[in-house]
């Protein structure tokens, strides 16, 4: 990326960012000497001030069972379930009906009535070679083949993007590569393309889907094929695939959302869609306005294989046995490219399954444990994966409960529904309870798919989750007994020693990815500020191949990413114990140190890629971390229900009621997506570098004045989060 960008001015900016972050370090371990025992109030049980009961992290690891949730897992891939669909409603009413029996209580169905999207069954997506005399010579294929005798593909949506326009643009077909930004740029800069009312061909990678549409339609084309190359997603070769290995055959199709912010329902922005709200007018929606559709490599081969124009460069090649060409068009004069696209947006209603464990001694302080129900397809992997350990995980929590076992605080389970359309499910949640919220989560913890390979642990969180996830991983056995062998006891070893990461103090630490978008965490963290971890069990590199195809099903599952379950079994005692120490531990795991050393290496990120271009010297980079100890009385439940309330509080901080520049619905200055990769939140202040990105392909001095007022903005949220640590008494400084 850096080497496309040019930065054509010097920037200014007379802004002091003064990270004032006091530690709270070692509360846990100082008491204060008391005179009496026992809580400070006369009469007072002292269960109140009792600590959580570590025996019950044990019981988890006993209980948890990988054939249970095997079971789960056939259960719920036996059928395709899309949002809004029968399907859906029925596997909704069933995990309510499982919760209840499990001693959940109350569990409620929480529906929302959401605009969705749909492909047309009887009038299919096509892409069509049309020759000069107007003749179809090549129609792509209307859905994959069935490549197993169990399946059966009568309820399989065919492919497609959701929210993209219907419609049937034809012309000359211009390959864009991954359809990134700088793709985009060098295409239309240094070859001089102009794409306007060109059909423009991405491949899948790299960046979210979404943000390649959202390119594709600013730069004028008028529609985007999107199609999975075997470079990416079948590197063993075309003839090492499924069914006979993970890889993607040539049929296999990615379907997947392009929703335009990622932010629920597009009919309801930023508030809930219930009864009687207001409704933006269809010829007001932000949703693409051009056809998007995805394709196989088998069809692929039809249009790249025929393309005119210059050879791409080494970068753009991908491994389809043709010479990749720019276009535009196609080699037979007069030949053209035409989408057939029926997608179309369509209200449904979506539900929520809401399941509680209630917290025996403060009920208003919530543990959420999240994973989305809704499936392109069959969903093995995507979500089921992670719905089969939150089933596990629900029936023995359910269990401990039935023994007596109460936690300290409430966990609530929740199954989401149409997570990918745009996280509609958990976003309209949020707007509607997000008040509630704010006051009484502690911790989201979300779970999407749980097992993708079985290489090493992967985490997107906040800082103020890394200590628990440390320290939980480290009581969970590592899966492997190869590892195990190895010295690598548990799932913490092999995720130090495969992903190590230089941290606090400059000792080695697993590595955790930011948080950005790509699951139901998003809205809980860039419009709420609440503290989210998202966890799996993954690969070295990349997802898996059959990503939200009709071949990602239970064979896959249980034939090649984890045949024993003994990785899903490590993930859903990783998820029950993270619970079990946030819902449960007296004084909450966590260590707000982590967030300053995380803003320090997030601030140096960002002089790394712009610093040249700020001056300076008025950046003041003033790290003064007040030593802070706070002396925690353990007698008194009031103060370390305060000191736990400060630590959780300090991620509401960084919440900008107004959002960030141009994007009033991202309110995280450092955790919110980036604008064109919303998988990704750039330097860790995804405000500044999208700016700074539009300012190196034109600057203006209305976006100079954006980026120093967004840099005064983030300086001034930090030191909020530090006065938030103060005294309580005399925060004012
Ligand atoms: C800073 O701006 C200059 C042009 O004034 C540009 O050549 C240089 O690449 C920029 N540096 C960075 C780190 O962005
Ligand atoms: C899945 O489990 C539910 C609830 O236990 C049951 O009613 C249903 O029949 C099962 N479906 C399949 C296909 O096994
Ligand atoms: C596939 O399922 C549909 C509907 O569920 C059914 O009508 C059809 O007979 C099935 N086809 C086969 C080959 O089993
Ligand atoms: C690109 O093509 C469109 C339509 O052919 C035309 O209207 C537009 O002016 C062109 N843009 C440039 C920069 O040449
Ligand atoms: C690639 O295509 C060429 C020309 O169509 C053919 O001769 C060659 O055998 C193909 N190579 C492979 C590996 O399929
Ligand atoms: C291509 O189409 C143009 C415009 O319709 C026409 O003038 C031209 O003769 C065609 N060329 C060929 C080779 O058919
Ligand atoms: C830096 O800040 C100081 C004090 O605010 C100001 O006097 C000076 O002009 C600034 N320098 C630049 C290059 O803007
Ligand atoms: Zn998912």
């Amino acid at each position: 990326m850096a080497n496309q960008r040019v930065v054509v001015v010097v920037v200014t900016i007379v802004v002091t960012i003064v990270i004032v972050v006091s530690f709270i370090i070692g509360f846990v371990s100082v008491q204060n000497p008391t005179t009496k025992s026992g809580t400070f109030l006369d009469g007072v049980s002292d269960k109140i001030i009792k600590d959580g009961d570590e025996g019950i992290t044990q019981r988890l690891i006993k209980e948890i069972s990988a054939n249970s949730i095997k079971g789960y897992l056939k259960n719920l891939t036996s059928k395709p379930h899309l949002a809004g669909t029968p399907a859906d409603l029925t596997q909704a009413t069933q995990i309510k009906e499982e919760w209840e029996s499990y001693g959940l209580s109350p569990v409620v169905l929480n529906p929302y009535r959401v605009m969705l999207s749909y492909p047309d069954r009887e009038s299919p997506n096509l892409i069509q070679l049309i020759n000069d005399k107007d003749e179809i010579v090549f129609s792509s294929q209307a859905i994959e083949k069935p490549l197993r005798p169990e399946h059966n593909y009568s309820d399989v949506a065919p492919p497609f993007n959701a929210y993209s326009a219907s419609g049937t643009p034809q012309g000359d077909l211009v390959y864009i590569n991954y359809g990134r930004q700088e793709d985009f740029a060098w295409i239309t800069q240094t070859k001089g393309f102009n794409l306007t009312g060109k059909i423009c061909i991405a491949r899948y990678g790299k960046i979210y889907r979404g943000s390649k549409a959202l390119l594709a339609e600013n730069y004028g084309c008028a529609g985007l094929i999107i199609y999975s190359d075997p470079a990416d997603y079948a590197k063993n070769g075309e003839d090492n695939v499924y069914p006979n290995s993970e890889w993607l055959p040539g049929t296999g199709v990615q379907r997947g959302s392009c929703s335009k912010c990622n932010c629920g329902d597009p009919t309801t922005p930023g508030y809930p869609s219930i009864d009687g709200c207001y409704r933006v007018p269809d010829d007001k929606l932000d949703v693409f306005k051009i056809p998007i559709q995805p394709i196989g490599y088998d069809d692929a081969l039809e249009f790249l294989g025929k393309m005119a124009g210059e050879e791409v460069p080494e970068g753009w090649k991908g491994t389809l046995n043709i010479t990749y060409r720019l276009g535009p068009g196609l080699s037979q004069v007069n030949w053209s490219t035409r989408m057939r696209i029926s997608t179309r947006n369509k209200m449904a209603t979506t539900y929520n399954v809401i399941g509680y464990i209630s917290g025996e001694i403060e009920p208003d302080r919530y543990v959420i444990l999240g994973n989305h129900r809704d499936a392109w397809v069959f969903g093995s992997v995507d979500p089921s994966s992670g719905k089969a350990c939150l089933m596990e995980v629900a029936r023995v929590f359910g269990k401990l409960y039935k023994e007596g076992w109460r936690p300290r605080r409430t966990i609530i389970f929740i199954s989401w529904g149409a997570e990918e359309y745009g996280l509609v499910g958990s976003r309209e949640f949020v707007e509607q309870f997000g008040k509630n919220l704010q006051d009484r989560v502690v911790a989201y913890l979300n779970m999407d798919s749980s097992v993708q390979g079985q290489y090493a642990m992967f985490s997107r969180s906040v800082p103020l989750m890394y200590k628990v996830l440390y320290e939980t991983t480290k009581k969970i056995p590592n899966p492997n007994p190869d590892e195990i062998k190895a010295g690598r006891k548990s799932v913490y070893d092999t995720w130090v020693e495969r992903r190590p990461r230089v941290g606090r103090n400059g000792k080695t630490f697993p590595h955790i990815t930011r948080p950005a978008s790509g699951s139901d965490f998003a809205p809980f963290t860039y419009s709420i500020g609440v503290p989210i971890t998202g966890m799996r069990y993954m690969k070295q590199t990349g997802g898996y191949a059959l990503y939200h195809s009709a071949y990602e099903t239970m064979h896959l599952m249980e034939t090649f990413l984890d045949p024993e379950f003994k990785y899903h079994e490590a993930m859903a005692c990783v998820w029950g114990e993270l619970a079990r120490a946030l819902s449960d531990s007296y004084v909450l795991p966590i260590e707000v140190s982590d967030y300053a050393h995380e803003i320090s290496v997030y601030v140096q990120q960002l002089e790394d890629a712009f610093g040249a271009n700020f001056t300076r010297k008025n950046i003041t980079l003033d790290y003064n971390f007040d030593e802070t100890v706070t002396k925690i009385n353990k007698n008194n439940p009031l103060h370390v229900r305060r000191v736990n309330d400060q630590m959780v509080k300090m991620e509401r901080h960084f919440i900008d009621p107004m959002g960030l520049p141009n994007r009033p619905l991202y309110r995280h200055v450092i955790f919110s997506p980036n604008e064109f990769n919303a998988y990704s939140s750039g330097s860790g202040f995804p405000g500044i570098s999208d700016e700074m990105f539009q300012i190196e392909l034109e600057e203006t001095p209305e976006r100079l004045e954006v980026v120093k007022r967004h840099l005064s903005v983030i300086s001034f949220l930090i030191s909020s989060a530090a006065s938030s640590l103060e005294d309580v008494s005399d925060f004012v400084k």
